[in-house]
């Protein structure tokens, strides 16, 4: 990854993990139980959990999976999960710091690889997936969610202005379309889909980022100065000239090392 998106990443999430770590988005959800149920169909072994934040995903496949080994590029990130993990009484899991693009584990390492709500911060999807594949054995899965890219130029324009304002490490969400080509291209291909959409309360989402009132007050200005139709695409709400909330959607994919 490149040295100052990588930088980016390390600062938006360094002074943000213990909020990860308590965000009830992460925590539990339908996407997160729907990730559980593929790894328990398909009797997931060896468990690699990419760009872990607050740990929630490896914490959960513990649950049911022997070996759970969880990387995060952000350092105080890891400490956090690690200490949540402890507490939490999943003492195996095993914490690694690492780059997706440098993944520092041996070829088909792992049987399962999970990658929750992540991606959009990589600098590129492709040089990720090649990792990703080569540390899948053959047969093995990639579980994997994340905000799914909209069609709409014009309100994917605006929302990813929003995004970036909130949290200057986000790069990009990819479309459908995106993933399945750049899957197949690193050697993987999608058995299973699904669509979700979540609900993204405005303080909290704002505040989970740690923005500045002032920024908080500037991007609240761009989301009610925007065209009506591109915060109609997100749904967002608007009560006494306030922004409460939006939605947007995840798109979960299980796809197979050939
Ligand atoms: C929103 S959190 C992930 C949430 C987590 N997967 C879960 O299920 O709760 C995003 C994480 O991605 C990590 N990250 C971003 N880019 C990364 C990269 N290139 N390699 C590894 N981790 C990365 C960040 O440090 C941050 O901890």
């Amino acid at each position: 990854m490149s040295e100052s998106q990588q930088a980016r990443v390390q600062a938006q999430f360094g002074r943000s993990a213990e909020a990860y770590v308590a965000s009830a988005g992460h925590r539990t959800g339908p996407d997160l139980e729907w990730l559980l149920a593929w790894g328990r169909k398909r009797r997931a072994a060896r468990v690699l959990d990419i760009a872990t934040g607050g740990g929630h995903t490896a914490l959960a496949f513990s649950r049911f999976t022997e070996t759970v080994v969880a990387i995060d590029v952000t350092l105080p990130m890891l400490q956090a999960a690690r200490r949540f993990a402890t507490q939490e009484g999943a003492a195996g899991v095993r914490f690694v710091g690492g780059d997706v693009e440098a993944l520092p584990f041996r070829d088909s390492a792992f049987g399962t690889v999970t990658c929750r709500i992540a991606a959009h911060h990589f600098p590129s999807l492709l040089p990720a997936l090649r990792q990703i594949a080569r540390v899948l054995r053959p047969g093995g899965s990639l579980l994997v969610e994340d905000i799914m890219g909209e069609d709409d130029e014009e309100a994917a324009t605006f929302l990813l202005e929003v995004e970036r304002r909130r949290d200057p490490s986000h790069v990009r969400a990819y479309r459908q379309l995106e993933w399945t080509a750049f899957l197949r291209a690193a050697g993987l291909t999608v058995l299973d889909e699904a669509v979700m959409s979540k609900v993204r309360r405005w303080d909290e989402w704002t505040g989970r980022m740690r923005m500045t009132p002032e920024a908080r007050a500037d991007l609240e200005h761009f989301v009610l100065a925007a065209p009506a139709r591109c915060r109609d695409v997100y749904d967002f709400r608007i009560e006494d000239g306030r922004v409460v909330s939006f939605t947007d959607r995840m798109l979960l994919l299980r796809a197979d090392r050939d």
